[in-house]
């Protein structure tokens, strides 16, 4: 057996105990508060995801699935969001999918977990149900140009 110094022994315990807690924390982060894993859901081309007829991306916006339940199909290109302003009822369910025709940009909506890249060529997919009224602001996180700091849409959440 080696001899290993108390004040060691202590400092293995101290790094294990840290680890197992970060390990719990992941875990019920993941669990717990839904974190989801923005991966990439699919590739399209960027000169003609926007043409309509070619892709959902061409008329972009929300398509209803069942009732409560939607689709939304969201466009970034510098410097906007299309749509830019969006209109949902309290409970209603949302998947985005958002795709660039330019350049790499980013989305975040406040007040929910949605927060991913968004590439030329791919389509990033989360989804999020809205539970409570009130706006959220969608924000490009992604510097993006000379007009990134203009690039926002809403989304309004009626009670
Ligand atoms: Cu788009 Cu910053």
């Amino acid at each position: 057996m080696i001899h290993i110094d108390r004040y060691e022994k202590i400092w293995i315990g101290f790094s294990i105990a840290m680890l197992a807690g970060l390990l719990i924390a992941v875990t019920v982060m993941a669990f717990g508060y839904g974190i989801q894993l923005p991966v990439e859901f699919g590739r399209v081309d960027p000169k003609t995801v926007a043409t309509p007829g070619v892709s959902p991306f061409g008329e972009p916006g929300l398509r209803e699935l069942a009732p409560g339940k939607y689709d939304a199909y969201v466009l970034a290109q510098a410097w906007r969001f299309t749509p830019n302003e969006i209109r949902l009822k309290v409970g209603d369910t949302v998947t985005f999918y958002f795709t660039s025709t330019d350049v790499q940009h980013g989305v975040k909506i406040t007040g929910t977990n949605i927060n991913m890249m968004i590439l030329p060529g791919q389509v990033s997919r989360l989804t999020h149900k809205f539970e409570n009224a009130g706006e959220h602001v969608v924000i490009c996180h992604e510097y993006c140009g000379a007009g990134h700091h203009t690039m926002f849409a809403k989304i309004i959440v009626e009670p």
